[in-house]
Parts: structure tokens; C-alpha cells; sequence
């Protein structure tokens, strides 16, 4: 079983749209709704994957109720902790000539008991899980902090974290013992976190080792289109998948997460789960959903892949 453990879900509203005028009155042609934030987006792709997955995470109000159901329909085992505040919403306006506008609210404050619920639920979960991922934003009321504790209640067991900005920093400052097993930021966060430009290769390279000094066991770091660098077994490795004409790449990052989840709860190679995480990122640029990967995609694609070692 895989855990899953998300503090901010969210609503994901697909907007279709010819094309945004500021301060104009905008018609959605088409409206997608789905069940979202970044850990339900990865459970929602290892169910794709056909792993077991139980997500554990704060859901509030009507909202909550709406993504708790269309997570058991998907056949994902969730442990809520009810809180008092509305889950959010998050919209994504994609334009006539594909530009695509994210707009998301911050998420309802969680409590500091509502926070221990969590921890505790983290642990029950963890101690039967192969693997944890802990992903997303973090709620007002979270400390920034919040996953190198979620990392403590993981009692040892391999956990990959995708966060970004204040919760990161955190992450990378607080050398934990036993070390993630992998982070995966995009190109931007990593340029965030390190606080410096990742055009070339080479300065992907550095900012991998930059992050396993920081003291992850498997950094990774994906940049659109251009793949997924990785450093693992003292090497650089980088997936390229094939391009492809994007409907809706938003998500692609958390199919990419749970592509790095299944491989490593499989215990498979490097290229093997190198070549999965970004054959999954790139099936969900076809779909409309927010991290939504057909089977179909990914078995035409994972082999289109070319997983190769950068030289030292
Ligand atoms: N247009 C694309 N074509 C092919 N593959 C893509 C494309 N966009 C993304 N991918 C694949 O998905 C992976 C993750 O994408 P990306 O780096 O955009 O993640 P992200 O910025 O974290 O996304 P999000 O946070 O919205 O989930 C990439 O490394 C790549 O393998
Ligand atoms: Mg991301």
C-alpha cells in the first residue's frame, strides 16, 4: 500500500474559455470538475497504476464531503480528519490558443488539534504502507515545518516529499534522519529553493548534488516538456518523453510523483522508474483532468522514454 497524505486538497475546476479579457465578463464553455490538490492527484494516478493508495487528509464543509466521495468512487481509501473550515477550490482557465491561468485559494486554517488528528493518522497509516508521499501546499495554521514532522511520523519508511516556497526551505535546513527518500520540485522551485538560474544541463547537475548535500537520498527535479533530472547511485540521470501537443499539463507533476512512488514501492531500477514518472507526466497533458492518466497513454508512451546517465 501506498500512503498518501494531503493537507490542502482541493476542488479542481477545468475552465474552457476563448480567452480571458481583464476587467471583462468570461464564459466557460466547458467545465470540468474533479477531485484535486497535489496528494489526491497522486493517488488518483497510482489507483491508474493499479496500486492500493490511502490518503489521509484535512476535509472541510460541502466541498469536502464532494471530494470524499468522488475519491471512494475512484476506489482510494480515504482517513479524513473533519475540519472546521471549507475545503478550497482551485480553477484552472485554459484559453482558445492553449494558454492555460492557474487561480488557487489558500485553503481553510486547520487547528492545532486538528494538526495532532493528522499526525496521528500519519502514523496508523505509514506502519502499513510501503512507501509515503507527502505533497502539496501547506493550509494557513500549518507550521513550515509541518512535513519534517510528518517525515518523523513516517517512522522510517521511504517518503517522497513535493513541496515548494517556506515549507521546503524548511525541509532542506532540517537534515532529517532517516533523509527523504526523494523531493521532487519543478525547475521553478528548485531555482526558488537554491535561489539561482537551472538553464543548462550542468547547473541541473550541481543543483541535484546541491540538494543531496541538503540531505535527500533521490533528489529529483522535473522541467516540463525538457523531462526529469535525477540523482541516484552517485549519478545524473535524465527521463525525456516524446513532445506532445498539451491539453491540460497541470498535474503533471503529481502523475510524475506517482510514477517515482510505484517504482520505488516496487523496488524497480532507476531507469525503470525514471522512464514510468515521466511517461505519467506526459499522459496527463492529454487528458483535461488535473493529473488524470490513461492506461492506454502510458503504455504507448513509457516506451517512446529515453532514460539516459549524464556524464560526470
Ligand atoms: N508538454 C509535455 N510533454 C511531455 N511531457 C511532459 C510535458 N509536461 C510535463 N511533462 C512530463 O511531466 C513531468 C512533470 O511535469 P512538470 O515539470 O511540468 O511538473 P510540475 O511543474 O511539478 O507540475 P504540477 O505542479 O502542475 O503537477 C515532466 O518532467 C515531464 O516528464
Ligand atoms: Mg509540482
Amino acid at each position: 500500500m501506498i500512503c498518501a497524505v494531503s493537507l490542502n486538497p482541493a476542488l479542481d475546476k477545468y475552465l474552457r474559455l476563448a480567452r480571458i479579457e481583464r476587467g471583462g465578463h468570461l464564459e466557460a464553455r466547458e467545465v470540468v470538475a474533479s477531485a484535486g490538490g497535489k496528494a489526491v492527484n497522486v493517488a488518483g494516478v497510482l489507483r491508474a497504476l493499479e496500486e492500493n493508495v490511502e490518503l489521509v487528509g484535512f476535509f472541510g464543509g460541502v466541498i469536502g464531503d464532494f471530494l470524499l466521495e468522488a475519491i471512494a468512487a475512484e476506489g482510494i481509501r480515504a482517513d479524513a480528519v473533519r475540519i472546521a473550515a471549507p475545503t478550497r477550490t482551485a480553477f484552472v482557465m485554459v484559453e482558445d490558443d492553449g494558454t492555460e491561468t492557474e487561480v488557487v485559494e489558500p485553503g481553510g486554517a486547520v487547528s492545532e488539534g486538528e494538526i495532532a488528528q493528522l499526525r496521528a493518522k500519519v502514523r496508523a497509516a505509514a506502519s502499513r504502507a510501503a512507501v509515503v508521499v507527502l505533497s502539496g501546499s501547506v493550509p494557513p495554521g500549518c507550521p513550515d515545518d509541518i512535513y519534517v514532522r510528518l517525515l518523523a511520523d513516517c517512522g522510517g519508511r521511504p517518503a517522497i516529499v513535493d513541496t515548494s516556497r517556506a515549507p521546503l526551505r524548511a525541509l532542506l535546513g532540517a537534515r532529517v534522519q532517516p533523509p527523504p527518500a526523494m523531493i521532487k520540485p519543478n525547475r521553478r522551485e528548485a531555482e526558488a529553493a537554491l535561489g539561482r538560474p537551472l538553464a543548462a544541463p550542468e547547473a541541473m547537475a550541481e543543483a541535484l548534488r546541491a540538494l543531496a548535500a541538503a540531505g535527500v537520498a533521490m533528489p529529483v527535479i522535473s522541467d516540463g516538456p525538457a523531462g526529469i533530472y535525477a540523482l541516484a547511485q552517485g549519478e545524473v540521470w535524465h527521463a525525456q518523453p516524446p513532445r506532445l501537443q498539451a491539453v491540460n499539463s497541470v498535474g503533471s507533476g503529481d502523475a510524475a510523483v506517482a510514477g517515482l512512488a510505484a517504482g520505488l514501492a516496487r523496488g524497480w531500477t532507476v531507469e525503470a522508474t525514471l522512464r514510468l514518472a515521466a511517461a505519467c507526466g506526459a499522459a496527463n497533458v492529454l487528458t483535461k483532468e488535473c493529473a488524470g492518466v490513461r492506461a492506454e497513454d502510458l503504455r504507448r508512451l513509457a516506451p517512446q522514454v529515453v532514460v539516459r546517465r549524464l556524464p560526470a
